[in-house]
């Protein structure tokens, strides 16, 4: 698995070069607190430091790091951002990494009203079949364990994410 990763980043390195490097190169020199480091150089440095590439990739990667472009971020990402800043992770926030979040961590988290009465009157629940306010779509949503997980410090940082299942241990 791994390995194949390192075939295809390397394989990419050399028919696109420039493409490498904003694909992952700046994302692996974070992690290594490095600048400018081709794959190759990577390579080496993680292996002057006794690490191996799979632990190099499940380094958490941190809101606050900036990249050429700019902070970097994913639609959900982008919103739990400004939950956070919004205080909603209370004392915990600078243990929260939103960046490591998917959108079912995102709503699965407990932070959400869990009284379908205080929701808003606009809300498309009529029915009462949803806790939650779908605003559009032609199908019903369905959000399996939303608003179930409490926030706690460094969560979705050690989760494993290989297919078929994806569960998620909890507190991981
Ligand atoms: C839900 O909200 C309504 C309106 O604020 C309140 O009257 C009711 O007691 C709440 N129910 C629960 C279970 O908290």
């Amino acid at each position: 698995m791994v390995l194949s990763v390192i075939s295809v980043m390397s394989m990419w390195t050399r028919v696109q070069p420039a493409y490498a490097a904003n694909m992952w190169n700046e994302a692996l020199n974070k992690r290594l607190g490095t600048e400018g480091l081709d794959l190759y150089g990577i390579l080496d440095e993680i292996e002057k430091r006794g690490m191996s590439f799979d632990q190099l990739l499940t380094i958490p990667e941190q809101d606050e790091w900036v990249y050429s472009d700019g902070k970097s971020t994913t639609c959900v990402a982008f919103i739990l951002e400004m939950y956070k800043e919004a205080g909603i992770f209370g004392s915990i926030s600078n243990s929260i990494q939103v960046t490591e979040f998917t959108i079912r961590d995102a709503y699965t988290l407990k932070i959400f009203e869990n009284n379908q009465t205080r929701l808003p009157k606009w809300c498309n629940n009529k029915d009462g079949k949803l806790p939650f306010c779908q605003i559009l779509g032609e199908y019903r949503m369905e959000l399996p364990q939303y608003n179930t997980i409490e926030p706690y410090a460094n969560m979705n940082e050690n989760c494993p994410s290989l297919p078929p299942s994806y569960d998620r241990p909890a507190q991981c």
